[in-house]
């Protein structure tokens, strides 16, 4: 009977995925973006060049997004399991794993501008070229952001590469040599693609890989005037936070010594991936991000106010108070330091307002609904933590008391050619303040 039946024909290209065709290949792709969320995160504290530092928390927001996305979207494609494991794709995640273990930041900044985002780049057009927008819409305006983004990432990438090479020509032989053999290791595997990677027994060698390990000293743009502590008050309880054009000053240079919020934001991020899996990654791309921008918005009105990068002081002593310490330290900083100040933001917002300062008021406006999603972040995955180690993750007062106590112990070794370099460098900002608002006025 069945020998005679005829039917219509169904040999479409819009058939050739089913679900859980679709599904593999978005999980692979959502595993890759994971890693590099979190090596992105990992580095920022390893790599000096100001620009850099506050860009790689923008593409990984963006990938963080991206991965989001593709996650939710195998969840709904493979309902009702929510697991999702990496399985066949182990060959191809280790080489995007392998990313953490950079001889340089130069290198890390180079494989991510020749390799990774290229080989996602590829992965999604060819995705985008062959999917069936019927069956799989909901995905892939994600796919054709990323796409756009990717785009944008890499020559961004690209030219911060040959910008750290203009300032540091030694790095550059070890860290070609290092990227072309993760692309030699790529190519192994099949590359990134709809197809799935093959086993490999003896992948090339990956020349001046170095095991991946948190800068505990953060590295830090020379352009600017490198310092411990960024302004006097931090060590001379005579010297006023300030009011007027002072506070105006003050604030700035607090937003532009966020610098270590973001330095904390991806060592948490890197340091908890494993543990508090994707959710907590997810947010604390987004954390590390605010806090990026709000740096940049701190250097940005210094930089409209005239100020050059060499009289502007970027301090250290938050970020050097967690050396060597739990990372559980490190969020605990980020929480307790980011958000202390909360209940004055909306105070000096309308202080701002009141000099006619519209950029500062609205800088701090801004601000403070960033902070007010973060105290969320941190006493939600401080509680997480605790959870999963009630023996090493006291409770929110203990750990608040020991990084009060280590920023204390910071502050304390302050030396007087210290003290005295840090009102040096806020008197001439002071002076030269008075010098621009006279001209103005
Ligand atoms: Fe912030
Ligand atoms: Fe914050």
């Amino acid at each position: 009977m069945a020998a005679n039946q005829t039917y219509l024909p169904g040999q479409f290209q819009r058939g050739q995925w089913l679900r859980v065709d679709a599904a593999k290949i978005l999980k692979r792709f959502f595993f890759c973006e994971r890693s590099l969320v979190k090596t992105q995160a990992g580095w920022l504290a390893g790599i000096a060049d100001f620009e850099v530092k506050l860009a790689l928390p923008y593409h990984f927001w963006q990938d963080a997004l991206t991965a989001h996305a593709l996650r939710e979207r195998v969840f709904e494609l493979k309902f009702p399991s929510r697991m999702l494991e990496i399985g066949d794709d182990q060959s191809l995640i280790d080489i995007f794993e392998e990313s953490a273990n950079a001889p340089s930041g130069e290198a890390f900044v180079l494989s991510l501008a020749r390799v990774y985002k290229p080989a996602l780049l590829a992965a999604y057009r060819e995705y985008l070229s062959q999917a069936d927008p019927l069956a799989e819409g909901p995905v892939l305006r994600a796919l054709r952001v990323a796409v756009d983004e990717k785009a944008e990432q890499i020559a961004v990438l690209t030219q911060f590469a040959n910008d750290m090479f203009k300032v540091s020509p030694e790095k550059r032989h070890e860290a070609e040599a290092w990227v072309s053999a993760l692309g030699e290791r790529l190519g192994q595997v099949g590359g990134l693609s709809i197809e799935p990677p093959q086993a490999v027994d003896n992948p090339v060698e990956l020349p001046g890989r170095t095991e991946f390990q948190l800068a505990q000293v953060p590295a830090r743009d020379s352009r600017f005037h490198l310092c411990r502590y960024y302004w006097p008050d931090v060590v001379d309880p005579d010297f006023p936070y300030g009011d007027g054009m002072q506070l105006q000053l003050r604030s700035a240079v607090s937003h532009f010594n966020e610098v270590w919020a973001v330095e904390s934001g991806g060592a948490v991020l890197n340091a908890f991936a494993e543990e508090l899996e994707w959710e907590f990654m997810y947010d604390a791309a987004r954390w590390t991000y605010d806090e990026a921008r709000h740096t940049r918005m701190g250097y940005d009105r210094l930089r409209s106010w005239g100020y050059e990068p060499q009289e502007l002081p970027l301090g250290s002593h938050i970020y050097d108070s967690a050396h060597g310490q739990d990372p559980a330290v490190r969020l605990g900083m980020l929480h307790y330091f980011e958000t202390k100040n909360i209940g004055k933001k909306t105070k000096r917002a309308n202080a701002f307002g009141s000099y006619q300062d519209r950029v500062s008021q609205h800088d701090m406006d801004f601000d403070w609904a960033d902070e007010t999603i973060h105290a969320h972040y941190g006493k939600r995955w401080l509680d997480a933590l605790r959870e999963l180690y009630p023996e090493r993750v006291p409770d929110m007062e203990v750990i608040r008391e020991t990084c009060e106590t280590l920023v204390a112990a910071q502050v304390d070794s302050a030396t007087e050619a210290e003290r005295d370099e840090t009102r040096q460098i806020a008197q001439a900002m002071i002076d030269k303040a008075r010098q621009v608002s006279r001209a103005v006025n």
